[in-house]
């Protein structure tokens, strides 16, 4: 039995999730959460012909759809609309998150979490506060997806230099998820490629990748931000993880947000936290039964990619704060 449940399945990037996440036979159960609609998009999936289960969980059902739960996919809350930041989104998605983590401590403490949830710098402290606080916190199992960062990436090199497969070319892109806390790694891109880069080149392709949501956000004109390219970078997490969890399958490497007790023995994060001061990172993560099964060490970064950091450690400090500040002051004890 492998149940995955989607919260906020309904939305915008849950519906085309759960479509993707249908497609496999890794999944026996389906089950979709959302506050409206979940349903009827539960009976629309259910007819296609793979083999999960698929059911539908209302406003009241939240308990009975997480109960059991192996994985559990958090693209609820409201997207960010022309004009504001990620941070503006804070004060709605922080108490729909809290009470997402609660629901999981609650009844399926043993799950694996993907937050997708913006601000993911934010949303994935107050969620392993409220883990800790119900005593249930495993740091190998709570993820911030920033892997929409790591697709546009390989996009954006590829329009670039147009020898690149971006399909197949990774990219490490480590920090946080929100603007300037996204630093791309292009140094580690094989073949010379920043090397072929004028510096104006770079700057403009940098600055792309940080602030590509906001390419969608403005083009959509209102309609909200990312959904579709969210929901397939999900989509793909979602896989590579239960790939690692349920089949067995080792040495899978996917940029992720995660607490670094996730790796507490690794030499390298404890300096790398001592320096920094840092509990959360965004960095490539080696996948293994139980989750995180590594972190891997940051590669050297060209210094021009130093300074990126320098200015995302920063950054990431507050927006770490914000989260499990949010948690001391908004929970009762
Ligand atoms: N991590 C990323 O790379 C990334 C990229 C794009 C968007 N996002 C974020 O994902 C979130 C969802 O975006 P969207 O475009 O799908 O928004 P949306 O408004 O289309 O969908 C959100 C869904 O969440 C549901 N919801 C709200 N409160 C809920 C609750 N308490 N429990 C269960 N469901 C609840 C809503 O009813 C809605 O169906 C936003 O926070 C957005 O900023 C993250």
């Amino acid at each position: 039995m492998v149940k995955v449940v989607i919260c906020g399945a309904a939305g915008g990037i849950g519906q085309p999730l759960s479509l993707l996440l249908k497609q496999s036979n890794l999944i026996t159960h389906l089950a979709l959460f959302d506050v409206v609609n979940a349903p009827g998009v539960a009976a629309d999936l259910s007819h296609i012909n793979t083999k999960s289960k698929v059911t539908g969980h209302g406003k009241e059902e939240m308990d009975e759809a997480l109960q059991g739960a192996h994985t559990v996919v958090i693209p609820a809350g409201v997207p960010r609309k022309p004009g504001m930041t990620r941070d503006d989104l804070f004060k709605i998605n922080a108490g729909i998150v809290r009470d997402l983590a609660t629901g999981v401590a609650n009844n399926c403490p043993g799950a694996f979490v993907l937050v997708i949830s913006n601000p993911v710098n934010s949303t994935v402290p107050i969620f392993c506060e409220i883990l800790k606080k119900h005593g249930v916190f495993n740091p190998k199992k709570v993820f911030g997806i920033s892997t929409l960062d790591v697709v546009r990436s390989s996009k954006f090199i590829s329009e670039v230099n147009t020898s690149i497969d971006p399909s197949t070319t990774r990219v490490t892109v480590v920090g946080g998820h929100s603007g300037a806390t996204i630093v791309p790694l292009l140094s580690q891109i094989p073949g010379g490629f920043v090397g072929s880069l004028s510096q104006d080149q770079l700057d403009t392709l940098t600055h792309r990748i940080q602030y590509g949501g906001d390419e969608v956000v403005k083009a959509k004109d209102g309609a909200g931000s990312a959904t579709l390219s969210m929901a397939y970078a999900g989509a793909r997490f979602t896989l590579t993880l239960l790939q690692a969890t349920v089949s067995g399958q080792r040495g899978s490497v996917e940029s992720t947000y995660v607490n670094l007790d996730a790796d507490l023995t690794n030499e390298s994060v404890k300096a790398f936290r001592n320096r920094t001061g840092l509990d959360y990172f965004a960095q490539d993560v080696e996948f293994g039964p139980d989750g995180v099964e590594k972190i891997l060490d940051l590669p050297t970064l060209s210094s021009y990619e130093q300074k990126l950091l320098e200015t995302a450690i920063a950054e990431l400090k507050t927006n770490i704060d914000k989260g499990t500040s949010f948690v001391t002051e908004n929970t009762i004890a």
